[in-house]
């Protein structure tokens, strides 16, 4: 992704070419909006609602779209507390049901009431050590769209299958199999996570990112049309201050999915800043 000036001048370009192809009948497509999201998993307290006033206060009126996905306990306070300005509030997870006996479970609808606007689906800690599979991911999908939530929907290859050569099938299946033909034309976006990478300190190299982005995307199309090419794809897995300007101006990455780096206001800042 190129810095926000430079992204103007392309959205410009791509603006004066769209004048000059309805002569030619072609369309130029835009570029994806950055959105780089947090996900605390299991971390933070009413006291950390603080952190996340504190990036809301940082990141300003910034043209990147900012989210933080607490623990559910969290969305309703930090919603408030958020209230007016640029970070949207996420949920981590959700039910593909809407009510009923599920204890313990939290649905869409109650994430929506909470003021929620987005919702991480997928991720693979929850299809590690919930068995989640690409069925009920898509269900959850369908949950989410219900309630009006953005679905930010995860898939990734654990190490095991990149060594074998099969990172690419895996996560194309994944992305055919938990993304329910209802997203035609609303919004989502898709996180490619390489099991090895999460929390791991470990990062994949750019052109390692850059391949399975080209896939995600090109799966995209096929299945939702040229409408497809603004699904921001989201790189994540020890994305940090440090490597975050590299991975994030690598092609076809629209933004990032950060955990670890996400729970201090001033590391999140220096990832969204790094846009
Ligand atoms: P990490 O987690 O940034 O701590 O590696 C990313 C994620 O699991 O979403």
């Amino acid at each position: 992704m190129r810095p926000l000036a430079g992204r103007k001048r392309v959205t410009e370009t791509a603006a004066w070419l769209n004048r000059l192809a309805v002569c030619k009948k072609v369309r130029v497509m835009k570029s994806p909006t950055p959105l780089i999201a947090g996900n605390w998993k299991m971390n933070g307290l009413a006291s950390s609602i603080a952190e996340a006033k504190a990036v809301a206060e940082g990141v300003g009126a910034t043209q990147v779209r900012v989210a933080i996905c607490p623990p559910c306990i969290l969305i309703d306070r930090m919603s408030d507390a958020l209230a007016g300005s640029k970070v949207l509030v996420g949920g981590q997870d959700a039910h593909a049901d809407d009510a009923g006996a599920f204890t313990g479970d939290i649905s869409a609808e109650m994430l929506a009431d909470a003021g929620a606007k987005l919702v991480i689906l997928g991720h693979s800690e929850r299809r590690e050590a919930y068995r989640e599979d690409d069925e009920l991911v898509a269900k959850k999908v369908r949950a989410a769209l219900r309630h009006g939530l953005e679905p930010i929907v995860c898939v990734g290859e654990s190490l095991d299958q990149r060594n074998a050569g099969k990172a690419l099938e895996v996560v194309t299946a994944q992305v055919r199999g938990s993304l329910p033909p209802e997203l035609k034309g609303k919004a989502f976006a898709v996180a490619y996570e390489p099991i090895w990478a999460i929390g791991t300190g470990l990062t994949p190299n750019n052109p390692q990112i850059e391949e399975v982005h080209g896939a995600i995307r090109a799966t995209l199309v096929e299945m939702f049309g040229e409408e497809a090419q603004v699904v921001p794809i989201l790189y994540g897995g020890s994305v940090k201050p440090s490597n975050a300007a590299e991975i994030l101006h690598a092609r076809e990455v629209g933004g990032a999915l950060v955990g670890g780096a996400s729970l201090k206001a001033a590391d999140f800042l220096a990832i969204v800043r790094a846009v």
